[in-house]
């Protein structure tokens, strides 16, 4: 492979489906069509309607990013994922910060289960900023923080880390492209940026080196979600 195609990023869009009902989340990704190839499922959704959801989903044609992020003990982790697995879905999250050897366990259960299963690591919320992680007793710069669980991700086994589009260059850096990367707290320009505290545009993450960028609020909550989608791909295109 040539080093320019080594290099060659590539990012596609995953909607956040954090929709109160399954009648308006299943209307909206009719409208969307084949515009749309990922849906991110959240607790939202899958606490109210369960797997029967997903199916739903899939049987649409959409690949599933399953966004649980477990955080139990190893055992209890590693069993969620052995039922998780056998459902449609293409990404799961687990939050890094549940440990090595949580991580470890989860690796394994996923590798059992589905071995086509991207497990994807959770390191610091985009809705944290170094205030709210110094009211829980974290001091540690968010950088540090996050290379910290990067570094234990990789020593676990796991090759997929969820983290803010601000953090991707230097994850780069540090771990070339052992992992892929998914990136919430996107907003394209003039969209309000809510509860999300470190916020990057389409454009600007998959610039940066994400390989999914995700977005919720700006295509769901917007008047026309199609145009906003298209709008989206369009910003991503240099970059697919
Ligand atoms: O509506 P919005 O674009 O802010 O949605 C972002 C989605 O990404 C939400 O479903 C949220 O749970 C998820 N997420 C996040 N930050 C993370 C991991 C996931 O915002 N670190």
């Amino acid at each position: 492979m040539t080093t320019e195609l080594k290099s060659k990023k590539n990012c596609q869009l995953i909607l956040a489906l954090d929709i109160e009902e399954k009648g308006d989340a299943l209307a909206l990704l009719e409208k969307a069509g084949e515009e749309l190839d990922w849906v991110k499922i959240g607790l939202q959704m899958f606490t109210k309607y369960g797997p029967e959801y997903v199916r739903d989903i899939a049987s649409l044609g959409k690949k599933i990013f399953l966004d649980l992020k477990l955080h139990d003990i190893p055992n209890t982790v590693a069993k969620a994922i052995q039922s998780v697995a056998a459902l449609p879905i293409q990404m799961l999250t687990i939050h890094t910060c549940g440990g090595k050897e949580m991580m470890e366990r989860a690796v394994e259960a996923q590798q059992k289960a589905n071995p086509e299963l991207q497990l994807l690591g959770v390191t610091v919320l985009t809705s944290m900023d170094i205030q709210s992680l110094k009211l829980i007793g974290i001091e540690q710069p968010i950088p540090n923080r996050v290379n910290t669980l990067a570094s234990l991700a990789k020593e676990s086994g796991m090759n997929g880390l969820v983290c803010s589009s601000h953090e991707v260059v230097a994850l780069k850096q540090a771990f070339h492209d052992h992992f892929t990367l998914v990136t919430p707290g996107i907003r394209p320009a003039g969209s309000a940026d809510g509860d999300q505290k470190r916020v990057m545009t389409p454009f600007k993450a998959a610039e940066a080196g994400s390989n999914y960028i995700v977005v919720g609020r700006p295509i769901y909550g917007s008047e026309d979600p199609v145009a906003i989608i298209r709008k989206v791909k369009g910003d991503l295109s240099d970059f697919q």
